[in-house]
């Protein structure tokens, strides 16, 4: 998938960029674009417009309809497509120079290692909902995929969105966050962390790992107003100095939404049972609600380690 990317996009021309463009404009109003409305919106020949989708299609760049429609052939961009024309804009505006081998093929996302605009490395995360659920439809209903599709692009963009502005608001109150460099369409650009996910981390100094995790839950409440609602052992990066980070904001909340209280239980409790299992520390459900919400001021004193239970 990361080649494919990479050298379907280092193959693609301004025209082909076009094309992309005025299918994703158009698939607001059809079911799949007809060839002639991409030929009048492109203003392109005729005869250039049928050979790049030739080329675009047989790429996987867009698909056409499983059925000619009464207007002629239809098309769609597929992720590839949507792919191609967020990182045309990443691109251009200098912010990422190519990209490289995936890091990690997510349930709702592909990230990918890149180079940024200045020659140091960056990430670049896909966001990609409802991939599963496009596929079953595509292969049910066929001709009216159409419909689900562009709720698909459109979930994975507002998914991008919302990740993204977490992230700067995060980023900017000093919670240890990937750094957001830029993002367009589904896809975010990000630092680069060398760390392990905390599930398969090991750890010198557990309790101290486990309290800046909560130091950083903590300011994500109370200064960006945030609880993170996916907090997991996969979530949370740990370098090999044990800083930790906190990934993959995108179902973030405000502290007033009407989940956020649920939520943070939720986050609060899988930290604690992760440590409970992997280091054996004991720490209360409540005191740590009370300290990540601001209303005790530290946790010191409050874990214990538990002794192995002593048979008889
Ligand atoms: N900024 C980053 N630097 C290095 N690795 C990352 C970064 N962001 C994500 N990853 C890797 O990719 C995986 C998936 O990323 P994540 O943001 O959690 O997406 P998903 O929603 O698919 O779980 C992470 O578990 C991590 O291993
Ligand atoms: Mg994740």
């Amino acid at each position: 998938m990361a080649l494919q990317i990479a050298e379907r996009f280092r193959s693609l021309v301004r025209g082909d960029f076009r094309i992309l463009a005025v299918t994703e404009l158009l698939m607001k109003h059809h079911e799949y674009v007809p060839v002639e409305e991409i030929i009048r919106f492109s203003r392109l020949r005729d005869d250039e417009v049928r050979y790049r989708l030739r080329g675009l299609s047989r790429d996987r760049l867009i698909v056409s309809a499983p059925k000619t429609l009464p207007t002629g052939r239809g098309y769609l961009l597929t992720m590839l497509g949507y792919d191609a024309l967020a990182l045309r804009v990443l691109v251009d505006r200098g912010k990422v120079e190519a990209v490289g081998k995936p890091l990690g093929v997510g349930k709702e996302s592909d990230i990918y290692e890149a180079l940024d605009g200045r020659g140091g490395r960056c990430v670049v995360k896909f966001h990609r909902l409802g991939r599963t659920s496009f596929r079953q439809t595509m292969k049910k209903r066929g001709y009216a995929a159409g419909r689900t599709h562009i709720s698909w692009l459109y979930q994975s963009r507002l998914s991008a969105e919302r990740e993204y502005s977490a992230l700067k608001t995060l980023h900017k109150v000093g919670v240890s966050v990937p750094r957001p460099i830029a993002y367009n369409r589904h896809a975010i650009v990000m630092g680069v962390i060398e760390g392990t996910e905390l599930k398969f981390a090991e750890m010198e100094d557990p309790e101290s790992i486990m309290l800046e995790i909560f130091r950083n839950v903590r300011v994500a409440y109370l200064r960006a107003g945030l609880v993170h609602s996916d907090l997991s052992e996969y979530n949370i990066l740990v370098k090999a100095d044990g800083k930790v980070l906190i990934i993959d904001w995108p179902q973030s909340v405000s502290v007033d939404h009407p989940n956020a209280g649920e939520n943070l239980r939720r986050d609060v409790c899988n930290i604690i049972d992760c440590f409970e299992r992997k280091a054996r520390i004991s720490l209360g459900e409540d005191a740590a609600l009370e300290y990540v919400t601001g209303k005790r001021r530290t946790l010191a004193g409050q874990s214990s380690i538990l002794r192995p239970h002593l048979r008889p």
